[in-house]
């Protein structure tokens, strides 16, 4: 391809035609075929494919220490910097070195609460099958002596954990938890989630309150991995801590009893080679080398706008892969500002 335009797909010209069978594979990190249910595909999505084979930079000291640190201590993480720093995938790093399995990801939003992380009892759903067997039993003229059922004992099955609630099960090794964009939250929100990580544990009161009338007091919930799971008395007590990794975009600040019990990161701005190292993770040496400009000019303008490494990446692709004429320009609509209003 080398006219401008010739890599466009839909042309704007209202005449149906068979051109959706032309494009592409799509980039890396957007590929969503061939996930298995135990990975998700998340690690090549977020690391990218190619760093196995790619000369990779590596994290900075400060950035290993506080990481470790963490570990260690059985403190959450929280890690600060500006859009596009690496603050989630620092997550999928840390549980992909250490084969920690599947990331649980809390994507916080204002509206997100502590009970929502912890787990969700679905009594509508509950209310309408005890209804509609009630039906059942008095269509089939059942009468009353026969096995008599507790009408609480299956009130697990409407119980789901949610991404903290299953990070806190207790197992071996540590689950990784990331409670993505904590600065998004309404302003309750890190202090009911400190009680949570400063004990380790939580009720369930839908199960506490008839755990005497279950076998072994234990009740069979769904985890936000899609497993069951035992939960006895309706505790659920961590044994090995998560590791759990809070980021912010700095939007707003965090209250001082939060700040006292995490270890806080601050991730600066990717430098050059951290951002080659991206592109290289990502899209594989060739097209690093061939998008070394684009990030030289990338740096240049960050000094002064809010751009993100997503957009670099996504530029790099698709002036390497569909439309080497007219590049330049096609990078800078694809690369706009994120800090003011357009
Ligand atoms: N260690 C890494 N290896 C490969 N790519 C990375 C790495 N860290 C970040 N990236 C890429 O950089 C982009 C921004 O990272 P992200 O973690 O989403 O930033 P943030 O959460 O700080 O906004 C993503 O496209 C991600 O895939
Ligand atoms: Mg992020």
């Amino acid at each position: 391809m080398t006219e401008p335009g010739e890599w466009l797909i839909y042309r704007g010209a209202g005449e149906p035609h068979g051109g959706i069978t032309q494009l592409p594979p799509p980039p890396p990190w957007r590929d969503f075929a061939g996930r298995d249910a135990s990975s998700d595909g998340s690690a090549d999505r977020r690391l990218g494919g190619y760093r196995h084979e790619a000369e990779l930079h590596r994290p900075g000291a400060e950035e290993l220490e506080m990481i470790n640190a963490a570990l260690y201590l059985r403190r959450p993480l929280l890690v600060t910097g500006s859009p596009g720093a690496g603050k989630s995938t620092l997550a999928h790093s840390v549980a992909h070195e250490l084969g920690l399995g599947r990331v649980l990801r809390w994507p916080i939003v204002s509206r997100s609460t502590l009970l929502e992380g912890l787990y969700h009892y679905d009594a509508i759903a509950r209310l309408q099958d005890v209804q509609i067997a009630a039906h059942r039993a008095s269509a089939d003229g059942a009468t009353e002596g026969g096995e008599h059922q507790d009408p609480s004992a299956d009130i697990g099955s409407y119980i789901r954990l949610g991404p903290l609630g299953t990070a806190l099960l207790p197992s071996e090794q540590p689950r990784v938890l990331l409670i993505d964009e904590l600065d998004k939250s309404d302003i309750d929100l890190p202090n009911d989630l400190l009680n949570v990580l400063e004990e380790g544990e939580f009720g369930i009161p839908e199960l506490e309150r008839i755990a005497d009338r279950l076998p072994d007091g234990e009740a069979e919930v769904l985890t936000d991995d899609g497993t069951k799971v035992k939960v006895k008395g309706g505790r659920v007590q961590c044994r090995a801590f998560p590791f759990v990794v809070l980021t912010s975009n700095g939007e707003r600040d965090f209250p001082a009893p939060l700040m006292r019990r995490c270890i806080h990161l601050e991730l600066g701005r990717p430098d050059h080679q951290r951002l080659a190292t991206f592109v290289r993770a990502h899209l594989g040496d060739e097209a690093a080398r061939a998008g070394n400009d684009l990030i030289a000019h990338f740096l240049e303008r960050s000094r002064s706008e809010l751009i993100s490494t997503d957009q670099l990446l996504n530029a790099i692709y698709l002036t390497d892969t569909a439309a080497p004429a007219g590049r330049d320009r096609l990078a800078d609509l694809l690369i706009q500002r994120l800090d003011r209003p357009r």
